[in-house]
């Protein structure tokens, strides 16, 4: 079990990183041609949403079964040394922040009327929460 999460953890990382990127992207252009907010613009920017819930699930359910997780931090170890602390602590902790940003620029872009305002919200939001999300990978263990 903690193989198998592990390995669809590490997979779906490459997903949602990469939908963020190509999301961010169209909603610039979109931002920057000047044109109306569609409801297929709403649909891709749902793709990264749901791909990142998605991983949140998984990365919630992978903390209580990995020994790098809640064991840690049970441990009192995950303090004093760094490589821990990442990902018994500040991996998950800044995740579901960036999640959460990335939540309130979907459903802002969502209850949006002003096309502008509904592409910034997707474009800076997810780019907030990229840049979150990319500041605490644990590249190490990732590119191993
Ligand atoms: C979009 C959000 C997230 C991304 C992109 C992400 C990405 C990653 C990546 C790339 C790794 C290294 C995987 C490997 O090669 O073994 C990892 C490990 C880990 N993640 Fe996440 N993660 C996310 C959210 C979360 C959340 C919300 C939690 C917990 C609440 C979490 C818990 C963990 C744990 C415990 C590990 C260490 C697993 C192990 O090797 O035992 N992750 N994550």
């Amino acid at each position: 079990m903690y193989t198998g999460l592990q390995h669809l953890h590490s997979g779906l990382a490459y997903l949602v990183l990469l939908a963020l990127i190509l999301v961010i992207t169209y909603a610039l252009i979109g931002a920057l041609s000047n044109r109306q907010f569609s409801d297929k613009d709403r649909k891709i920017a749902l793709i990264a949403f749901i791909l990142s819930h998605i991983q949140l699930t998984v990365g919630l359910i992978l903390y209580f079964v990995s020994p790098l997780g809640f064991e840690m931090l049970k441990s009192g170890s995950a303090m004093s040394d760094s490589a821990v602390r990442l990902t018994a602590v500040e991996h998950p902790l800044i995740n579901i922040i960036a999640i959460v940003v990335i939540t309130i620029g979907y459903s802002r872009a969502k209850k949006g009327t002003v096309s502008k305002a509904r592409f910034r919200s997707i474009y800076m939001m997810y780019a907030i929460g990229l840049l979150l999300l990319l500041s605490r990978i644990p590249w190490s263990i990732w590119l191993a």
